[in-house]
């Protein structure tokens, strides 16, 4: 169904049962409500979506605005808006924190513009802590809604529209997956393409499998469709979406592995470039290893999480490998593709973490020498097993492994990452340089920039440049 398509809808009945169908006809209301506010106004209304976290949340927010953009609204990346929706995340505390910040700025707002609406979701909200220091500190918010009913946003916003009452709506989990609702891309030439939801590996340390629930796998047609569609308008390249894309397909009604399910995707013509996130090291299989090796499609770049280097600390974490597994893939993954860049995230601090533990992660990444690392701090997440666990790191200990990993992982990806200089490559140019006149930006297939002298008119083509010159964490390049 598209926009158009809402003027065909009956008003006038009960609304359907049926998703999507239901959607639609909440947005068909939410339409009229918009345009009579908007000629009471005289003039446009304008809704804004913030998002914080991780890929799901943006994808999340892409459907959001598609949403927003369908009933009638203007979007804007500001925060001056007269609807706004905040995006949440709550991984770490200082994502967690943030988002207070920008509440406590609105709330001001919100007085000198009564009118305006506020709409709280994500991750966050699945926190029955948070939901109630909203309910007590920032009653102003109009709505509250968690990750499992994000496809019932237009309704939520047609109830909330209609109440001078906060609605709050956040479920503890669900089974169902929606399909075929809107959706606004950021970039018109590459998309993020959800492939499963939830995690099941409940990690010690991570929040994650308690705010999206348990893992859930889309049918392999649902996903080869969304990417044929994505095609035909204009995507060249697809990021596959997943907590851990490595167990896709394990619970579908005919089980599928992942691997299966990138050769589906690299069949589709027109399409060039495939990535995914995330990978967990447990389930790395060789078969997906045969299957990137020979693809002209997959990126070669890999995003594998370490963690910690420690196999004693990997066993709290629960993370089911070792060091020497760990590092045994890697090597798997470096005969099978010399080229191949890979990257990281590392936890410091985890709770009973020693000096020689912390020794072990250096030493992993020394010898697996990452392109780039994200470096974390670890932070106490309430309902996680590791949050009531005794031996918490004191943070002036965790503070100085901090600045030494970072050293270590910046000094190596200066290296490794500028291996590819005086080489031509093929780059997908994405974006007018914002510092330099004249200038674009794209990406390698594994995942770096260069910057090089090109036409607007080159976004979202494949093109070749040469690497003239690496700058550490980036390259300058010449068209060919
Ligand atoms: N599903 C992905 C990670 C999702 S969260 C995976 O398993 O790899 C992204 C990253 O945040 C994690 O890889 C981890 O490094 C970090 N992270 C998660 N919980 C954390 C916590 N409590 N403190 C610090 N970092 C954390
Ligand atoms: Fe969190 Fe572990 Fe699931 Fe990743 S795999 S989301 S780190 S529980
Ligand atoms: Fe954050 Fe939720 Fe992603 S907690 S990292 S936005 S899954």
């Amino acid at each position: 169904m598209n926009t158009l398509d809402l003027d065909k809808i009956d008003l006038s009945t009960e609304a359907p049962v049926q998703e999507p169908e239901r959607q639609y006809y909440f947005m068909a209301k939410l339409r009229a409500l918009v345009k009579e506010k908007s000629k009471k106004l005289g003039r446009p209304l304008v809704a804004s979506a913030q998002t914080f976290g991780c890929q799901m949340n943006a994808r999340d927010s892409e459907k959001i605005k598609g949403i927003l953009e369908t009933v009638g609204y203007e979007i804007t990346e500001s925060e001056k808006a007269d609807f706004i929706v905040y995006n949440t995340c709550t991984v770490r505390e200082n994502a967690n924190l943030k988002v207070y910040g920008h509440l406590g700025l609105m709330g001001h707002e919100k007085k000198n513009n009564p009118d305006m609406m506020i709409a709280l979701c994500g991750c966050m909200m699945q926190e029955p802590q948070v939901v109630e220091k909203i309910k007590k500190s920032y009653r102003f918010v109009n709505l509250v809604f968690g990750t499992h009913n994000l496809y019932k946003f237009a309704e939520l916003v047609y109830t909330s529209m209609i109440s001078d009452r906060m609605i709050i709506d956040v479920w503890k989990d669900t089974d169902k997956i929606v399909e075929d609702l809107p959706c606004d891309r950021k970039y018109f030439f590459k998309s993020g393409v959800n492939i499963m939801f939830g995690c099941n590996n409940f990690c010690s340390y991570c929040i994650v499998p308690y705010v999206r629930g348990r893992e859930r796998s889309r049918e392999p047609e649902e996903i080869i469709k969304e990417i044929r569609s994505l095609v035909a308008d204009g995507v060249v390249e697809v990021m596959l979406l997943g907590q851990n894309v490595n167990s896709y397909g394990k619970n579908l009604k005919n089980p599928m592995s992942f691997a299966k399910l990138l050769e589906e995707v690299e069949k589709i013509e027109g399409l060039e470039r495939i990535r995914f996130m995330t990978s967990h090291p447990k389930d790395l299989s060789d078969e997906l290893i045969e299957v990137m090796a020979k693809s002209k499609k997959i990126c070669q770049h890999l995003h594998l999480p370490l963690q910690s280097g420690s196999s004693r600390i990997l066993k709290i974490m629960n993370r089911k490998y070792t060091k020497e597994h760990y590092l045994e893939l890697v090597e798997k993954l470096r005969k099978a593709m010399p080229d191949i860049s890979l990257t990281t995230d590392i936890i410091v601090g985890f709770p009973g973490e020693t000096e020689e533990d912390f020794q072990e992660t250096l030493d992993v990444v020394r010898k697996v020498r990452y392109d780039s690392a994200f470096t974390f701090i670890y932070s106490k997440r309430t309902g996680t097993p590791a949050a009531v666990m005794e031996n918490q790191v004191p943070e002036d200990v965790v503070k100085d492994r901090f600045d030494r990993l970072l050293k270590e992982v910046q000094e190596i990806a200066k290296e490794t990452s500028s291996r590819y200089a005086g080489q031509v490559v093929e780059v997908l140019a994405e974006e007018k340089n914002h510092q330099e006149e004249g200038y674009l930006t794209g990406r390698l297939s594994n995942n770096l920039l260069v910057h090089f002298k090109g036409d607007e008119s080159l976004i979202g083509k494949l093109v070749s440049v040469h690497l003239t010159e690496s700058r550490g964490f980036y390259y300058m390049g010449e068209l060919v």
